[in-house]
């Protein structure tokens, strides 16, 4: 029972300290997304990604893979990169020509979407377990166990024959299988490494308050910014006191441009009802020391110190400089 409260923790902060302390992504996923947009035109998009950071893309132009990160190719030779490039450019292009002949047999409707997730995750044991995921117009459609295609109840007898297909190609499912199986943990472990100082880095967030638009008559919305925190675990809660409020809301997580988030915590509370109210947040970056930001003071500290200690510095800088340079002179003068 002592457990359990970690347990919880555990699932609200996903990827906090696991046991050996390692913070920042365990996984590695390739996203395809193919729309045809009819019987002769289709466009294909493939990224990849350590959880939700992207650092792979794909250029379809030239048919080659493009690195966001310097670390993006993690522990793969030059060769091996070139052999993964034709071996995506060939894959794209015969998914394409395959999809859309048969669509033309069963004569499916255009225009259509595929989706499809591929890669593989780090458990907390340190054993890597790899996926494969396929999507048809949002729905699942078929998936990979272990080495076998199973297509999803919900997704009908298409689902089944394009399963019976892929299993019968023999050559596909043995490029499948040693992908996900062998280059995937491989590529994993080398990037999780290469990229180490920027997937493990400890960036702190900064917080800021706000009234967002009043939810009604006499209420108040309190709005608690953080930004620019990393990695992804927050708590953000208003509180008074000691005590969390439970009415705390929060936004989606959402990403900055430089790999930091952002998060959004309301209140709606009683106009009259705010004194003592606070926001605190607690990251791993601030080492224990949340940061608690008090609604009413946060402007009357910023304007205290621009109204009294930003002039009462300067004139004591004044009233310094003036005592140094008319000292000596009055010495002198009076005796
Ligand atoms: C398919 O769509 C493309 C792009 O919208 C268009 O240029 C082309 O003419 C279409 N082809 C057919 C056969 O409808």
């Amino acid at each position: 029972m002592l457990l359990l409260p970690f347990q919880l923790l555990a699932v609200l902060l996903p990827g906090a300290d696991s046991e050996d302390g390692f913070q920042g992504p365990t996984s590695y996923h390739i996203i395809q997304i193919t729309s045809f947009v009819n019987s002769t035109w289709a466009k294909n998009q493939l990224s990849g990604w350590l959880d939700d950071l992207q650092i792979h893309g794909w250029d379809s132009d030239s048919g080659t893979a493009r690195f966001l990160k310097p670390w993006s190719k993690g522990n793969l030779k030059e060769e091996e990169v070139a052999e993964l490039n034709i071996l995506f450019r060939d894959y794209i292009f015969r998914f394409i020509q395959e999809i859309q002949a048969g669509a033309t047999k069963s004569h499916m409707e255009y225009p259509f979407e595929i989706q499809g997730i591929a890669g593989c995750e780090l458990q907390s044991g340190g054993s890597i377990v790899s996926f494969l995921r396929g999507a048809l117009g949002g729905l699942d459609f078929l998936r990979f166990d272990g080495d076998t295609c199973v297509p999803s109840p919900e997704a009908g007898s298409r689902a089944q024959y394009v399963c019976t297909i892929i299993m019968e190609n023999h050559a596909l499912v043995v490029i499948g299988r040693r992908l996900l199986y062998e280059t995937c943990p491989r590529f994993l472990s080398g990037v999780l490494d290469a990229g180490k100082a920027e997937l493990q880095r400890q960036v702190k967030p900064e917080a800021w308050l706000s009234s967002g638009p009043s939810p009604g008559p006499g209420r108040l919305l309190l709005v608690c910014h953080v930004s620019g925190f990393y990695p992804k675990p927050v708590q953000v809660m208003w509180m008074w006191g000691e005590q969390e409020q439970p009415g705390t809301q929060h936004s989606d997580l959402l990403p900055n441009a430089d790999w930091t988030w952002y998060l959004r915590a309301t209140l709606d509370v009683a106009a009259g009802d705010v004194t003592g109210l606070s926001c605190r947040v607690k990251h791993s970056s601030l080492e224990g020391r949340d940061i608690v930001l008090y609604w009413g003071q946060s402007t009357s500290i910023t304007s205290i110190c621009l109204a009294i200690i930003v002039p009462s510095i300067i004139f004591l800088l004044c009233l310094a400089l003036w005592y140094m340079r008319h000292r000596p002179c009055s010495h002198s003068s009076s005796s």
